[in-house]
């Protein structure tokens, strides 16, 4: 595969913000990005995976599919996966690891046989080495079994794709920084207007919005697998890097970005985030309970809250008058602002009184079902 051959990528997503990665995916100039389950899909090229993974915000992972095998048997697959060209795409000397994820209409049904197949295939006469666990693997291969197909992609991404580089310290529950930005941009945040959040946790919200409104680049900061790869380009990633610089020139003046929390210990761990990802100068973060919260001066802009909820932290009773007090305080003192809340709970949401929108489809979270509910400007 030359780096101008068109295949297919894929960007993973929880369940549920399929529609809103798709946006963002387009918005980028993967014009015909279209929603598959649990992600997004479009064709491109190796510039287009390396694109995707520096820029994008909103996927959990860029995986390119390298090829299929047709096999109605293990040892077909065993063959044919000798034959594979992975030197194309992955140089001996790697530690790999397969995984079979799905197998539908096919013979082959046994997914960790027909992994353990493909990974002694590639060792054996590709000169790669089998990784001994997930963590052990330098590049994970994802293979789903369609049909009697044996559908190849290589995760490009390799560590999880909200691991931007910057956040270590974290509270209870936090926030992945790629739901992050999937949320913002559903509420219709695009930089150009404050944001705070009154239970901000280690400041995963503010920190993401501050990020998208400075203009930077959200995988400037970390590695990726793609950099392992046989097709990688050094040369053309800088370019991108460079790219990306020119287009969004650091902005003389940005709109505040306020995060509170009750926890003291929490605010301190938000602020060394922000800290590392050169945003600070742009945050306020200060150790509040949500009763004390007041918006600050200047226009309205967004309330983003990601308050505990049942099954995860805190206890029923005290959450329902913590949701109360949030309704409240916003309800008297935030006019014009609106409010985007995830919550897995709809009895919760309804107790702020808060004139919610009508909800879309729930999004797959830790286990969990939450929900984005949202408001017009109060
Ligand atoms: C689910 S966590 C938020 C996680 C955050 N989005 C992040 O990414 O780290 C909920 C937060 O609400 C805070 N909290 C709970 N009760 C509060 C109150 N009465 N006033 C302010 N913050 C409160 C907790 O301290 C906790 O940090």
């Amino acid at each position: 595969m030359n780096s101008a051959t068109k295949f297919e990528i894929f960007l993973g997503t929880q369940p549920g913000l399929e529609r809103v990665l798709r946006d963002e995916a387009i918005e980028a100039g993967y014009k015909k990005a279209k929603t598959v389950n649990g992600g997004v899909t479009f064709w491109g090229d190796w510039s287009d995976v390396w694109r995707a993974n520096l820029t994008l915000r909103g996927p959990s992972k860029v995986l390119a599919r390298i090829g299929t095998i047709r096999a109605f048997h293990l040892a077909q697959l065993d063959k044919r996966a000798r034959k594979f060209a992975w030197g194309n795409t992955i140089p001996p000397g790697l530690r790999v690891r397969v995984e079979v994820v799905t197998s539908q209409k096919s013979k082959i049904y046994h997914a960790g046989a027909a992994a353990e197949r493909i990974e002694r295939a590639m060792a054996e006469d590709h000169g790669v080495i089998i990784a001994k666990d997930a963590d052990d693997a330098q590049i994970v291969i994802k293979a789903r079994i369609d049909d009697n197909n044996v559908i190849l992609s290589v995760d490009t991404s390799g560590a999880g794709l909200h691991k931007r580089g910057h956040k270590q310290a974290m509270g209870k529950a936090p926030l992945r920084e790629t739901m992050a930005a999937l949320l913002l941009r559903a509420c219709e945040y695009n930089g150009t207007e404050p944001v705070l959040d009154p239970m901000c946790g280690s400041g995963t919200f503010i920190i993401e919005a501050a990020e998208i409104a400075a203009g930077f680049m959200a995988g400037r900061s970390r590695r990726f697998a793609f950099e392992q790869l046989a097709t990688f380009d050094a040369a053309q990633v800088a370019q991108i890097r460079r790219d990306w610089q020119e287009a969004h020139p650091a902005p003389s003046k940005l709109q505040g970005f306020y995060g509170s929390d009750r926890n003291e210990k929490v605010i301190g761990f938000a602020k060394q985030n922000a800290r590392r990802a050169g945003i600070e100068q742009f945050c306020t973060f200060a150790p509040l309970a949500i009763s004390s919260v007041k918006p600050p001066a200047g226009p309205p802009g967004l309330v983003m809250v990601n308050p505990p909820y049942g099954s995860r932290i805190g206890n029923k009773k005290e959450l329902f008058s913590l949701y109360h007090a949030f309704g409240e305080v916003m309800r008297d003192r935030f006019s014009g602002w609106r409010i985007g809340m995830v919550t897995s709970d709809t009895m919760l949401a309804e107790s702020t009184k808060l004139p919610w929108l009508p909800t879309n489809a729930p999004i797959a979270h830790g286990g969990l079902k939450v929900k984005l509910f949202q408001t017009g400007p109060l």
